[in-house]
């Protein structure tokens, strides 16, 4: 990495034949804005899971970008991704993480918009305000005012993601060859083709670094692991020694990779050998209590019987990210996800 070069052409920061970047990507004033206009404005962004709102009227607050968004449930079960603004003078109308409310009022003058589009069926549609016979002389045309809706989105068992160019690729296109990497993270583990569920609420924290650390580092840092992550490896090692969770093992060994797609996405780390489909390359040690050894052999030989197979990555690590702000580590048995939404070029909040 070189610490001395100033921003100003974007490309002088980058020396391609030495693999070098300066230090300035991570902190230009510049640059963070260039890369909000032309990477969290265009891109599909990861937005929630539908899990995170089973019911009907339940809403979840997520980010594109800077911007705060609203995933939604509807009254008749669709799921929206509405802007956090009131239209009339730019107020956050939901200030919550996470509930359920038939109605999103907005602090500053009342304004209410809906989260079912039920009136015209137009989602976030605007269904209340005040004094509108007086101060509007009953003539505001409400169906113009509802929230703004995100142009594009996509709900891929489970995942909920939205894009704000309407130019941009359709969702496939842009996912590529990352789709089974997903597949492994959003079938669950006895390959329920949706099955994966959030509970218990997510971690948030803010962080005082460059949104691309955390993507970057998911993708391209493989090194880092032994050292940074030895007390966590600790623990898992006596998770398992003090059966928390059964050990998978192996009769042949991955192939340890780096793999970059289209569109900067990327998986570090180990590809199944082909013999790993097979399911005589696998050995699932026994648990000690009877109950868990049971639900995870039932498991396994559940995803065996539907899908044939582990698909690409089942080898307990396997961290990658689809750019720009989404990364997981997935796992046979459990798997992290983090989302990377951007606080100024020092502020990460994940
Ligand atoms: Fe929301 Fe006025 S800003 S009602």
């Amino acid at each position: 990495m070189v610490a001395t070069k100033k921003s100003g052409d974007v490309r002088s920061l980058v020396d391609m034949q030495k693999g070098l970047i300066s230090r300035e990507v991570f902190v230009s004033d510049e640059l963070y804005k260039q890369e909000l206009e032309q990477v969290f404005a265009r891109t599909w962004l990861f937005i929630g899971h539908t899990s995170q709102i089973p019911n009907p009227n339940d809403f979840f607050l997520s980010r594109m970008g800077e911007e705060s968004v609203i995933m939604t449930r509807d009254r008749q079960g669709e799921v929206h991704v509405l802007l956090n603004t009131c239209m009339h003078r730019g107020m956050k109308v939901c200030r919550y993480d996470e509930g359920n409310t038939p109605v999103f009022s907005c602090p500053y003058h009342g304004w209410s918009y809906s989260t079912d589009g039920n009136l015209v069926s137009v989602p976030g549609e605007l269904i209340g305000v005040p004094q509108f016979a007086t101060a509007y002389h009953g003539e505001l045309e409400k169906e113009e005012w509802g929230l703004i809706s995100v142009p594009k989105m996509k709900v891929y068992k489970g995942s909920v993601w939205a894009c704000w160019d309407k130019d941009a690729p359709e969702w496939e296109e842009y996912m590529g060859g990352m789709i089974p990497y997903l597949d492994v993270v959003f079938d669950s583990i006895d390959g329920d083709p949706d099955g994966r569920e959030v509970f218990v609420g997510v971690h948030k924290w803010s962080a005082p670094h460059n949104w691309k650390f955390g993507a970057e580092n998911f993708i391209g840092d493989g090194y880092h692991g032994t050292p940074t992550h030895r007390s966590a490896q600790l623990t898992a090692g006596q998770g398992i020694a003090q059966g928390l969770i059964p050990s998978v093992t192996r009769k042949t060994a991955t192939e340890n990779l780096t793999i970059s797609f289209q569109h900067g996405h990327g998986v570090l780390s180990s590809v199944a050998p082909e013999e790993w489909q097979s399911r005589d390359s696998l050995t699932l040690e026994s648990h000690p209590d009877p109950e868990i050894d049971a639900y995870f052999k039932n498991a396994y030989e559940e995803r065996f019987r539907r899908l044939g197979g582990f698909g690409p990555q089942r080898s307990g690590g396997n961290p990658s990210t689809i750019f720009p702000n989404m990364s997981f580590g997935a796992a046979a048995v459990a798997f992290t996800l983090a989302v990377w939404h951007p606080a100024g070029p020092r502020t990460t909040e994940t």
